[in-house]
């Protein structure tokens, strides 16, 4: 029996060898293929798992979750979530005790628990900062504070963060986070369970604009270095003459940004993992850096510099706590741009964040995260549960497609507006119109309320000239022939199925009541329905 297995393992090596072979592949160019990689093409963005663009339906554990002891009833609610990835922290205090001396047994529990669940990973390293402090840098740092100097704030008082500007505080990070790439190139990488590395939590200045140390001060004198004066098209000069009153808050960013940048880059020699580097926001009116928000960290204002001073940190993320649409769809735009996706690596575990989602992959972004959903039982934590589940539980059997669609410029998708009860996209000779607030089924009232919970949302993806998929909640959609050729627009066939690995499974068709007055996707499990149009 067990020589059988063995011989029907060997007999399939030879034939996916052989196989390789006849495609042209090398089995170093196919295992190459398969690591999981950040690719930017015509102004778009995917994240490749196992070789095809994948969309991040993540959840985050709150902080202390990541030790053995608890993980395993926090992967569980990541599983009830249906979510594909969880992001987790390996920290710093944890990983190496003593200098030089590393501990895998979280990060090992963490990847062998994952795979148990079928989840991906996004492992994020709690370094020298969490949100802009450095609270989890190793014991045996915090104590000697002569060899890991912190920053000075402008009266020479320290602060809770180390210097950007001493060299051994970023050797000691790069240093250990080598060796923990390290340690994943062995145990994951072959089987790529670990997708993206988050390098630092919400880097940063908390206390100070920047560091008031003698090397910093001696440093912020010198000219800014050239390459991101060119980068940024500004003539050269010293922080000052080249920043003016922003001097502090730049200099801080660009110290910030080249620790990190030596950090990640680092990483990247041990192992080449796509990695980013998520951002506490400069937004709701928040204007005071070191107060309002860490000074330095991948803020709007000193984005570009950001992107000049870290080559291998493949993009940067938002964790957005609001569900106001105007500040939400607002940093979405700030940070989807040809030279970074939109990402939230973490957004408020709520019901009224879900439908961001769909915003997110309406801008071509690759997913989001909802932060700390391993909480105590309470009512609010059941209605995010429900609402989360919901929407990933939705997405996550077409998650290949989307990825692929966003990618190739196929899908459109839009979260309501407050207040605008309709939208419209466009995809060429045809346009969907969306509107939020019908009934389920007959006529809607011209005067559209809206959702009450304006909880509705809606993606489209082209799947042929005349063929669209479509699903959302509280949502109608209608098709409208928009081509100048004197022709009429009409419904073909509107098949309601769902995907099952990776293939369209037909369920029945829809007509009569279900299309004549639009197709509506209702609040509580909404039907994913594939379109075909034509013309008469
Ligand atoms: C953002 C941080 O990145 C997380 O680690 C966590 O502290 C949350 N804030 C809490 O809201």
């Amino acid at each position: 029996m067990r020589v059988a297995c063995l011989t029907r393992l060997l007999l399939r090596r030879v034939v996916a060898a052989a196989i390789m072979t006849l495609a042209g592949l090398s089995t170093t160019a196919w295992a190459a293929e398969q690591m999981p990689r950040f690719v930017t093409g015509n102004g778009r963005h995917a994240l490749f798992v196992d070789g095809a663009p994948y969309t991040v339906l993540a959840a985050q554990l709150h902080n202390s979750s990541a030790w053995p002891a608890v993980l395993p009833g926090a992967l569980d609610q990541v599983v009830a979530l249906n979510a594909n990835t969880v992001e987790a922290p390996v920290y710093w205090e944890q990983f190496e005790p003593m200098p030089g001396q590393y501990d895998t047994t979280n990060v090992d529990a963490l990847i062998e628990q994952a795979r148990k669940r079928n989840l991906r990973v996004a492992l994020l390293w709690f370094g020298s900062w969490k949100n802009g402090q450095m609270h989890y840098v190793p014991e045996w740092i915090k104590r000697d504070a002569g060899t890991y100097p912190r920053v000075l704030d402008e009266r020479g008082q320290p602060v809770d963060v180390l210097s950007p500007y001493a060299a051994a505080n970023v050797e000691a990070d790069a240093r250990a986070f080598t060796a923990l790439m390290r340690h994943l190139r062995k145990v994951d990488g072959q089987r790529h369970t670990v997708i993206l590395v988050q390098v630092e939590n919400e880097p940063g200045t908390v206390g100070a604009v920047r560091d008031h140390g003698a090397a910093a001060n001696a440093a912020f004198a010198q000219p800014v270095p050239v390459a991101i004066t060119t980068r940024l098209g500004k003539p050269p000069g010293t922080w000052r003459q080249v920043f003016g009153p922003e001097a502090d808050e730049a200099f801080n960013a660009y110290g910030t940004a080249h620790y990190i940048e030596q950090v990640a880059a680092a990483g990247k020699r041990a192992y080449a993992m796509p990695m980013y580097v998520n951002t506490w926001l400069r937004y709701k009116g928040k204007k005071f850096p070191g107060v309002d928000y860490p000074s330095g960290g991948a803020t709007v204002n000193v984005f570009d510099l950001w992107r000049a001073a870290t080559p291998s940190i493949d993009f940067i993320g938002t964790d957005i706590y609001t569900s106001d649409y105007n500040e939400y769809t607002k940093v979405i735009g700030q940070y989807a741009r040809a030279d970074n996706p939109a990402w939230v690596s973490e957004t408020g575990f709520e019901p009224a964040t879900a439908p961001y989602l769909f915003h997110v992959l309406g801008q071509g972004g690759l997913g989001f995260s909802v932060f700390g959903m391993d909480g105590l039982d309470s009512p609010e934590k059941q209605a995010a549960t429900a609402a989360h589940a919901a929407n990933f539980g939705q997405l996550a059997p077409l998650q290949r497609m989307l990825a692929k669609a966003a990618f190739e410029g196929r899908l459109q998708a839009v979260a309501e507006q407050p207040g605008q009860p309709r939208r419209t996209l466009h995809f060429g000779d045809w346009d969907v119109q969306v509107s939020y607030g019908a009934p389920y089924w007959g006529d809607a009232d011209p005067i559209l309320p809206g959702n009450p919970d304006h909880g509705g949302r809606l993606l489209v993806v082209q799947t042929a000239a005349d063929q669209f998929l479509l699903t959302g909640f509280s949502a109608r959609a209608e098709f409208v022939r928009v081509a100048d050729d004197a022709q009429h627009g009409q419904l073909l066939r509107v098949e309601q199925g769902r995907y099952l690995d990776g293939q369209w499974r037909f369920e029945r068709l829809l007509n009569g009541d279900q299309t004549d007055y639009g197709l509506n996707f209702v609040r509580d499990s909404p039907p994913v329905l594939r379109v075909t149009v034509g013309t008469y």
